[in-house]
């Protein structure tokens, strides 16, 4: 599948009016990172009406191929997968990149600000990248003063846009008074690309791990930007954050999918986190958030307790944390477009809805 330039002529980036040709003539998207998600994303524009015009990748194995062979989708794409994500950009001049590369911003920062600079907008599941402003503000602050300057949109999702952030935004919206919030997730490494197996540090060993814990380079944890986003949205200031971590080591031989290996007992399967914001206006918030590579039987929880006037808990058993990542992701495309320029995350955004049309004829006409 290409592009039809004659149907939809493009100007550059920078003279054209923000949003020109989204409602009318279909969204045009790239995939930025060819792994697990982008793989499960593909398909589901494609259902969605959105033509994929380009796919940015890495290794020279996958550089060069159809992006639907190295996704293993069922048929080819049309268009190859290439490094130079600026090449590309100025080629086909997408309306929105789905970017599913890195975890961090210190990983995700150019992905995010080249985008920015071509006039593209972006959606991003790097789970820092969710609610950013805590952890990252000045970078966080750079990336939404040049998507202003290029008039558009970045912005975090990811599964937890409505599981972590917005379902808990509305309980706490439910309850008079909460002193304490208390989150528990857990999700299959393994249902993810290597990326994951790497920041979950698969395969380690207890002490590699112990030293990397206590470095100062160690990311943040994918709960804290939770939490965060939790907060602000309910309009509370963190005054105080704390993190524990916790190995979960191999007690026999347990394969990695992944990785294309086995973990050896004594060596790591993942780890878990638990997150502690305190804030000025008293409230407590907590996550504990574990990763591992699932032994036979686990699935994924993901639950959340409010102590406060009354108590509340809401509980999604068996949870597809995999699949809603991706879903989440792709309906938000609208939602990206049709924001103001600037970096937006899922406590700014709408409420997520239902899709059952193509996605432009969800874009909103602008003057
Ligand atoms: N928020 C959420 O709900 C959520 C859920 C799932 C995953 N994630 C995150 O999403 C990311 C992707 O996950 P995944 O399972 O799809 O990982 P994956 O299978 O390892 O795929 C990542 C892909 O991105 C490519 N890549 C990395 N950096 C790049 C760069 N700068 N430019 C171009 N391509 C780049 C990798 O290239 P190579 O092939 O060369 O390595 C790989 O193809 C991870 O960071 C993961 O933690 C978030």
């Amino acid at each position: 599948m290409t592009a039809d330039l004659t149907r939809h002529p493009r100007r550059p980036a920078e003279t054209r009016p923000r949003h020109e040709g989204a409602g009318v003539g279909g969204i045009r998207a790239v995939l930025v990172g060819v792994g697990a998600m982008n793989a499960i994303v593909a398909r589901l524009l494609t259902e969605k009406g959105v033509e994929i015009v380009g796919a940015v990748g890495r290794s020279p194995e996958k550089v060069g191929r159809d992006a639907g062979t190295v996704l293993g989708l069922t048929h080819p794409l049309g268009v190859e997968v290439v490094a130079d994500a600026d090449a590309l950009y100025d080629s086909v001049r997408p309306d929105i990149a789905m970017v599913a590369t890195s975890s961090f911003m210190v990983d995700q920062y150019d992905v995010l600000a080249t985008c920015a600079r071509h006039g593209v907008n972006a959606i991003t599941i790097g789970e820092e990248l969710l609610f950013p402003w805590h952890t990252y503000p000045e970078r966080t602050g750079e990336l939404a003063a040049l998507a202003r300057e290029h008039g558009v949109t970045l912005a975090g999702s990811g599964f937890q846009d409505f599981f972590l952030v917005n379902q808990v935004a509305g309980l706490l919206g439910a309850v008079n008074r909460f002193d304490r919030l208390v989150g528990r997730e857990s999700f299959n490494v393994d249902d993810y690309g290597a990326e994951v197996a790497r920041d979950q540090r698969i395969g380690t060993t207890p002490e590699d791990f112990a030293a990397w814990q206590a470095s100062s380079t160690r990311p943040p944890s994918f709960a804290l930007p939770i939490l965060a986003a939790v907060a602000s949205s309910a309009g509370l200031t963190i005054t105080g954050t704390t993190v524990e971590l916790r190995p979960d080591i191999a007690t026999g031989p347990i394969e990695s999918r992944s990785l294309e290996t086995v973990v050896e007992p004594g060596l790591l399967i993942g780890f878990t986190t638990v997150d502690t914001v305190t804030t000025g206006e008293g409230p407590i918030l907590q996550m504990e958030l574990s990763g591992h590579i699932y032994r036979p039987g686990e699935t994924d929880r993901c639950e959340w307790t409010v102590q406060g006037d009354p108590n509340v808990r809401v509980v999604n058993p068996d949870v597809d944390t995999l699949r809603m990542t991706c879903t989440q992701m792709v309906n938000r495309v609208p939602d990206v477009i049709n924001a103001d320029p600037g970096f937006v995350t899922p406590a700014d955004l709408p409420p997520l809805h239902y899709r059952p049309r193509p996605l432009n004829e969800y874009i909103l006409a602008r003057a």
